[in-house]
C-alpha cells in the first residue's frame, strides 16, 4: 500500500511516522509513505498557497492551483509506477473538521485500497472547488476543530496502517481491537498476580480457554453497556448473548 500526504507542514510528520508500527510497517516494505509539501506545487515567485476570502472575513483559504497540481502529479506517478495492482482512481481525502466522522469501519475499508492520498486542509479553510473537483472524500476524526489536517492524517495512516495484514505480528491483535467487533475491549491482566492486594480476575488463571473466552467476551459487553451503550445497537449477539445483555441493563437499572 502507498499513502501519500500532501501538506504544508512535512517536518510534523517525521517523528510519528518513523517510530513503532508505522516506521516498522515501512521498514518491512508493507507500507509506502509519501510526503509532500504542498508549495513545492506552487508556481509564482511568492510560492503562494494562500489567499484572502472572496466576500471578505477572518483567515486565509487554501488556493486550489498547487493542491490540484500537486494532486495531479502524484496521480501521474501512480500511474507510471510499475507497482501491482496501481489504481489511478483511489480516494483522494481531504482532512477536514465538516467531514464524515471517522471510525474503525471506515478504517478497515482504507485499508483494503493500493493508494491513498490525504490533503491537509490549513488555516481559515479550502477553496470550494478542491471539495467540490477534487477530493473524493472528506473526513473528520472528530468533533472538535484542529489548526490543520496534519494530526488528523496521522490518525487515520495509523489506524489503518495497523489493519494491512502483514503489519502486526499476528492477525489477531488488530482482531482484538476495541471497537473490531463492535465492543470495546475487555480488561487485559499481566504480572504480578497479585499487586497492591489487587487481583487478576480467577477465570484468566483457570487455564480454561473456552471459560477465559466467555469471561472476556462478558467483560466486553459489559464495559461497553457501562461507557458506550450506544455502540450495542450495531454489535452482533447469539441468542444467548442477547439474554445476557438484558440481564445486563436490568441489573444496572436497579
Ligand atoms: N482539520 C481541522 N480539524 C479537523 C478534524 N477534526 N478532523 C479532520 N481534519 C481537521
Amino acid at each position: 500500500m502507498r499513502i501519500y500526504v500532501l501538506t504544508l507542514f512535512p517536518k510534523m510528520f517525521e517523528g510519528p511516522f518513523s517510530e513503532s508500527v508505522l516506521g516498522r510497517a515501512q521498514d518491512k516494505g508493507i507500507v509506502e509513505i509519501v510526503i509532500r509539501n504542498i508549495r513545492d506545487y506552487a508556481t509564482d515567485r511568492h510560492r503562494t498557497v494562500d489567499d484572502y476570502p472572496y466576500g471578505g472575513g477572518a483567515g486565509m483559504v487554501m488556493k486550489p492551483e498547487p493542491l490540484f497540481a500537486a494532486v495531479e502529479a502524484v496521480r501521474k506517478e501512480i500511474a507510471s509506477g510499475t507497482e501491482e495492482g496501481a489504481t489511478e482512481d483511489g480516494p483522494i481525502i481531504l482532512l477536514t473538521p465538516q467531514g464524515r466522522l471517522f471510525s474503525q469501519k471506515s478504517a478497515v475499508t482504507l485499508a483494503a485500497e493500493k493508494e491513498l492520498i490525504l490533503i491537509c486542509g490549513h488555516y481559515g479553510g479550502v477553496d470550494e472547488r478542491i471539495r467540490e473537483h477534487l477530493a473524493t472524500d472528506e473526513i473528520s476524526i472528530g468533533d472538535y476543530v484542529l489548526s490543520g489536517g496534519e494530526l488528523a492524517a496521522m490518525v487515520i495512516v495509523d489506524a489503518v496502517v495497523r489493519l494491512v495484514p502483514g503489519v502486526l505480528g499476528s492477525e489477531e491483535s488488530a482482531l482484538g481491537d476495541s471497537h473490531m467487533s463492535g465492543l470495546l475491549q475487555h480488561p487485559l491482566y499481566t504480572r504480578p498476580q497479585s499487586f497492591r492486594g489487587w487481583d487478576v480476575p480467577q477465570p484468566l488463571l483457570s487455564g480454561n480457554h473456552a471459560q477465559i473466552a466467555r469471561w472476556r467476551r462478558e467483560q466486553s459487553i459489559l464495559r461497553t453497556l457501562k461507557r458506550r451503550p450506544d455502540l450495542l445497537e450495531n454489535a452482533l449477539f447469539s441468542p444467548q448473548e442477547k439474554r445476557m445483555v438484558e440481564e445486563m441493563r436490568r441489573d444496572a437499572s436497579k
